[in-house]
């Protein structure tokens, strides 16, 4: 019993020591040390063994086991270390590492006009849309704009060669609108317009509106006043404070434009220019009438009201902007402030 011991002993110290993998290393450990292993075993014999036997070969048993446990986690140990070698073979850890970029977030701007579309589709105003190349129709024609307008002039306006133009304001959009669509009507438009502008610090030569349309019986000033306190007041503050201009545009009779001012912004006590409105001509009504080829928008039946604004201008507001540029130069210092 005591030289099998010795054996044993012998046996797993030269396997321990020679372990290639962590699989073999299992292996030896279920072998010698496991329930049903060698040493298990030999002590089970024990018990078989004359009396005056079992104390000098249960003190051996023990000296056996912790070797043989010392050896394997001597074993488990140069293993260990072997493998995270192999690991980093190849590794230059005095390079930099890969850096873990943040995740992504969507434009200011975009924030601002799904903040917009929000308010306005809580007020029951539907989504329009229209193309960016349109023509002069739409954008001008239709809004009773006359032929002499300096909105036309070439060197506002971009025209395609075939006579089509970029249009200059998401108006175009109300057209469409009505053009496809019977009285009532509810709906705002982003989207994008065009200028032959010299870009600087408040200009672009493409930028973004929304414009709003709402036809239906009975339709007032009172409620076109009343939707656009409620948007800027969403918008701004609640103390925000809206005043209506009157001013002139051709598709609309009366026109105002709208001044906000707000003490959630900075420099709070100044009004600042913000939306164009009023209430739709007659004349644009009938324009539609004659595109649609019927009388759906009678003029002594429905009134309406529209509005548009400038998103950037908006968001130069709003962000406390110093220059619209900063919108599209796509400089993350900028744009990550915004997440
Ligand atoms: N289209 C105008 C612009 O680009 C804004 C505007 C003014 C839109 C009055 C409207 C309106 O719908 O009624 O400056």
């Amino acid at each position: 019993m005591l030289a099998e011991l010795d054996q044993l002993r012998a046996q797993a110290e030269t396997d321990l020591a020679g372990v290639q993998s962590a699989l073999e290393l299992d292996t030896a450990r279920v072998r010698f040390l496991g329930r049903q292993g060698a040493l298990a075993q030999l002590g089970e014999r024990m018990k078989s063994l004359a009396k005056e036997e079992r104390p000098a070969a249960g003190k051996k048993l023990n000296e056996v086991r912790t070797a043989v446990t010392a050896a394997f986690e001597s074993a488990a140990q140069r293993f260990a270390a072997r493998a995270e070698a192999g690991a980093l073979a190849g590794v230059d850890v005095t390079l930099p590492g890969t850096p873990v970029l943040p995740a992504g977030a969507l434009h200011p701007l975009t924030q601002l006009q799904d903040r917009a579309v929000q308010i306005f589709r809580r007020m029951g105003f539907a989504l329009a849309d229209g193309p960016d190349v349109d023509d002069e129709f739409h954008c001008f024609d239709a809004l009773n704009t006359p032929p002499d307008h300096p909105a036309r002039n070439e060197q506002d306006t971009f025209y395609l060669p075939d006579g089509r133009l970029l249009r200059t304001h998401t108006s175009t959009v109300q057209i469409r609108t009505m053009e496809t669509q019977p009285p009532p009507v509810r709906v705002i438009s982003p989207g994008a317009a065009y200028r032959r502008d010299e870009v600087d610090a408040t200009h672009l030569a493409q930028f973004n509106q929304m414009e709003g349309l709402v036809v239906d019986e009975g339709v007032t000033v009172a409620d076109l006043k009343g939707t656009l306190e409620f948007f800027f007041r969403e918008l701004f503050g609640a103390k925000t404070a809206v005043r209506f201009r009157p001013h002139f545009f051709p598709f609309t009779e009366p026109s105002f434009e709208v001044d906000l001012k707000s003490p959630a912004l900075r420099g709070g006590e100044r009004w600042l220019e913000i939306c164009g409105c009023g209430m739709v001509d007659p004349a644009v009504f009938q324009r539609v009438n004659g595109s649609r080829g019927d009388q759906a928008y009678d003029a002594e039946k429905y009134t309406g009201y529209a509005f548009g604004f400038g998103l950037e201008r908006l968001a130069m507001i709003l962000l406390e902007l110093p220059d619209i540029r900063l919108l599209i130069e796509n400089d993350v210092r900028f744009l990550g402030q915004f997440r």
